[in-house]
């Protein structure tokens, strides 16, 4: 059965429909990638999966339980958690502080939250500098601090978004281990990028998103191949990332 669905999500903002009659289905532990144009509707996609906003219809299933209409909190509770696109961690707390905050407030398991908070930050390799504040911290290491702050609420699925974006390359093959790692550990994710050598080394499946539309659904090899996605997406993407800028922010 389906660990995460989706059925005929719509979010219209006033006369812009971000999404448009979108449905999917995950199953338990597999990775999944989501790709597609600037503004095509990925992350609010997501914002519709975590209660973030409500979908203007459709709904949203975890483990056979339909979650749409509850606040990001309950969902996180019940083992579903987001990485921000753009990455604010708590200013005046440290690495530790703030992951602990996403242990204590997301958490399947409210026991030992700290303890939970350090082994994230461990996983991630920033527990050096757990008592560090992050106001220093390059853009690589606030992406794998916000990847600690969702890993420490023990996520059942985990959604990224972006986590590649604006890294180098180095840094870039560092958060792919991780996500690798993350999924062998039997974690569902579900993880949206423009850099594509990362997505789609570690997507099972793609799913393309175009102007709230799901377009195409296959596996890394059929997404690259398919004449409608380098239209609409493809062609520009791999023509930066050669240029060696990806996109995101
Ligand atoms: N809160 C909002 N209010 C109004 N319009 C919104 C809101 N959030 C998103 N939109 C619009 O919805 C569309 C989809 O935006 P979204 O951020 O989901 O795209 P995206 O695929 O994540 O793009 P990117 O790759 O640039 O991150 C865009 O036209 C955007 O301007
Ligand atoms: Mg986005």
């Amino acid at each position: 059965m389906a660990l995460l669905e989706g059925e005929h999500l719509t979010k219209r903002f006033g006369g812009v429909v971000a999404v448009d009659d979108v449905s999917f289905s995950i199953d338990r532990g597999e990775a999944v990638g989501l790709i597609g144009p600037n503004g095509a509707g990925k992350s609010t996609l997501f914002r519709l999966i975590t209660g973030v906003h409500s979908p203007t219809e459709g709904t949203v299933t975890l483990d056979g339980e339909v979650i749409t209409g509850r606040k990001p909190y309950q969902i996180c509770h019940r083992g579903l958690v987001k990485t921000h696109q753009i990455v604010k961690p708590l200013e005046g707390l440290t690495l530790l502080e703030n992951a602990t905050v996403g242990a204590e407030f997301g958490g399947r398991d409210p026991e030992h939250p700290e303890e939970r908070a350090y082994e994230a930050l461990e996983f991630v390799g920033l527990d050096h500098i757990a008592h560090d504040e992050p106001d220093e911290l390059s853009v690589g290491a606030l992406k794998r601090l916000e990847i600690a702050r969702v890993l420490a609420t023990d996520p059942e699925v985990l959604l990224l978004d972006e986590v590649a974006g604006g890294l180098d390359t180095e840094e870039t093959e560092e958060i792919v281990d991780l996500i690798r790692e993350i999924r062998d550990r039997g974690t569902t994710v579900f993880l949206i990028d423009h850099v594509m050598r990362a997505l789609m080394s570690v997507s099972e499946r793609v799913f393309v998103l175009d102007k709230g539309e799901l377009i195409a659904e296959g596996t890394p090899e059929e997404i690259q191949n398919d004449e409608h996605v380098i239209e609409a997406y493809l062609g520009e993407s791999a023509a930066r990332d050669h240029a060696g800028t990806a996109a995101g922010d």
